[in-house]
């Protein structure tokens, strides 16, 4: 199996009957015509729904340009953004770069370190990060907001920017400088525009959750040297695949049918394990895509993110015995970018003799299956999605796999997918505390 995703809920079975589906047919089919014909709440923000399609093909040639110029000139490249505006770009770096990035020789990197900022107010963080990029002698910044109003990047923005401007001077600072945000409007915009810094448009379209395939995500990926156009070759193949109508075809939509008719009996959380800490950031996106999808109006699954077998010894407890309203989704991968085996030891004193010789991840996979069964047993529903292996191509499919179940879900689910009024609240309250004018 070469880049598949295999969507599997034999261990929820028990708790949905063939029948059910059956209620879902008309739902599906007008969630369907909502995203693909932009009918419905939230309409006009579909435009990555065809994306992998209709892609600005110029802008994205123009920004591998500048990604390549970063690699070649920049030691330490800095990601500015919160929420939709960094989660997949981190998500996606974390998962194709080898585990410890920042720390391999600059040849192996073949591009910059890359650090984030701006996701947070924590001023120890960004303090930190001042004084490391002082030991940096070529920063590259990517400020990265839609709106071009929000408090954390700005704030952090502030601070890099000074820091670039007393290093290199307002003319140094000018090419050092990539602003990705709206095409037409905000603050940030008549900014860079101000100040002749090159920048890149986030469409109209596409809300910040479901933006990681525009260049709010693809420049940080390019800096980072994953290969763009494997990563959206492959969401085009998975627009094909999960752009069929019928449920029995479409297993993003089966997915999207099977969380919806197990949070009607009472599983109002979801926890997407994996076994890959490389998927911590994925299931972090993950996170925030379902989340802000789908809770509104009193409504929504929780959606909660494990990394196993970490966390089999600390929230494994819970999971098998506490309380019974959520289901677990194990997010897999069949095969291992690496083929380690259990290296022999002299006297067996752990008693692991007997497992000399075999691929760690083949004990990784028994992990899987038996605590998935244990679960199960623990009368958890269980569904599984086996990615066959974490490459660009992969990872784009993955993100459209989910993108596309978010949309369905939150329409089966009867809210707009694609707002997220709740998110002001916390705003406006703490711009009254600030006084702001
Ligand atoms: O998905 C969303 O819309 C949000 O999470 C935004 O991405 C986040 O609030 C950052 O917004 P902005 O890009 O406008 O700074």
């Amino acid at each position: 199996m070469k880049n598949k995703i295999i969507f599997n809920y034999e261990l929820a079975k028990s708790w949905i009957g063939e029948e059910e589906l059956e209620h879902f047919l008309p739902e599906i089919k007008q969630a369907h015509r909502y995203l693909h014909h932009n009918e419905g709440p939230g309409n006009a923000y579909t435009g990555w729904v065809d994306w992998p399609e209709q892609y600005d093909r110029p802008e994205f040639k123009r920004l591998s340009e500048t990604a390549q110029l970063i690699r070649e000139i920049a030691d330490a490249f800095v990601v500015i953004g919160i929420g939709g505006s960094y989660l997949g770009a981190r998500s996606a770096i974390e998962l194709l770069r080898p585990a410890f990035y920042n720390q391999l020789s600059p040849a192996e990197r073949g591009g910059p370190e890359i650090y984030f900022a701006g996701t947070g107010i924590s001023s120890t963080y960004l303090d930190d990060l001042l004084r490391l990029l002082e030991q940096k002698q070529e920063i590259y910044i990517n400020v990265i907001s839609k709106s071009g109003t929000t408090l954390e990047p700005a704030l952090a923005f502030r601070s890099l920017r000074a820091m670039l401007e007393q290093r290199y001077g307002k003319a140094g600072v000018k090419k050092r400088i990539i602003v990705t945000t709206d095409r037409h409007r905000g603050a940030l915009l008549e900014m860079a525009l101000e100040e002749g810094f090159t920048t890149f448009s986030v469409p109209d379209n596409i809300g910040g959750r479901y933006s990681v395939l525009t260049p709010v995500g693809l420049l940080p990926l390019a800096v980072a040297g994953i290969d763009l156009q494997q990563v959206m070759d492959g969401a085009t193949k998975a627009y094909l695949l999960y752009g069929r109508e019928r449920l029995v075809e479409n297993d993003a939509y089966l997915y999207a049918v099977i969380r919806n008719a197990l949070y009607r009996k009472g599983k109002t959380m979801e926890i997407l394990a994996a076994y890959e800490p490389s998927l911590t950031q994925f299931i972090e996106w993950w996170k925030q895509l379902f989340g802000e999808s789908e809770g509104k109006e009193l409504k929504g699954l929780f959606p909660a993110g494990v990394s196993f077998t970490t966390d089999l010894h600390s929230l494994g407890q819970y999971i098998q015995e506490g309380l019974r309203n959520f289901f677990m989704t194990t997010l897999w991968v069949q095969k291992s970018r690496s083929e380690l085996t259990v290296m022999a030891m002299e006297g067996n004193a752990d008693g692991l003799d007997y497992l000399t010789g075999q691929s760690i991840h083949s004990i990784n996979d028994k992990a899987c299956q038996g605590t998935m069964l244990a679960h199960y047993e623990g009368e958890v529903p269980s569904l599984k999605i086996t990615v066959s292996e974490i490459n660009p191509f992969s990872y784009g499919m993955l993100v459209y796999f989910f993108e596309i179940a978010c949309g369905v879900s939150g329409h089966l689910l009867g809210v707009n997918p694609f707002d997220q009024p709740g998110v002001e609240a916390y705003k406006s309250k703490v711009f009254t505390l600030l006084r702001s004018p």
